[in-house]
């Protein structure tokens, strides 16, 4: 548990914004998974993206309902820093011509947008305990283990699939 011994109103204000970023993070990630399983080769790697799709539409419907409690409306808020990791993954995509090759960037793409979102989610989840709402804890703490468990399966992928793209060299 974080120490903190600030102004709790401006915690629970940063604290909202970290959720309505959060859900921006989400519902551009489902929009990009589609496409970087169909640019994916390896059978896993697609399946792995494809069930990852399913728990980030698990992770967004749980920041509607957390939002929903704090709130009961609120403003989007576009996040520019996953808007920035799915550009450069897509780039990625456009310029890699041996698939193998293209797997490698795709994971590693991936990776980095799980990593972004684990540092999010970590933090949303010690302001949650912090303001005493132990249930949106519990929650984010659910994403946050699907997030580390999407992480390692890629770095498990990878250290299959990067022989792939070694010998494509
Ligand atoms: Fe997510
Ligand atoms: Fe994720």
């Amino acid at each position: 548990m974080a120490l903190f011994s600030g102004n709790i109103e401006d915690l629970r204000t940063l604290y909202t914004k970290q959720l309505q970023t959060l859900l921006s993070t989400e519902q551009q990630i489902i929009k990009a998974l589609p496409k970087m399983a169909d640019a994916a080769t390896d059978p896993q790697l697609k399946q792995a993206l494809q069930s990852h799709l399913q728990e980030t539409e698990a992770h967004e419907e749980r920041l509607d309902q957390i939002l929903g409690e704090l709130t009961g409306e609120w403003e989007e808020k576009k996040c520019a820093v996953t808007a920035a990791l799915i550009s450069a993954g897509e780039a990625i995509i456009k310029d890699t011509k041996d698939d193998a090759t293209r797997d490698a960037g795709i994971i590693a793409a991936a990776q980095k947008v799980e990593h972004f979102e684990m540092a999010s989610y970590g933090a949303a989840r010690s302001w949650a305990q912090v303001l005493g709402y132990s249930q949106h804890a519990e929650l984010l703490n659910q994403t946050l283990q699907e997030e580390g468990h999407a992480d390692k399966l890629l770095t498990s992928i990878s250290e299959r699939t990067n022989t792939g793209a070694t010998r494509a060299a």
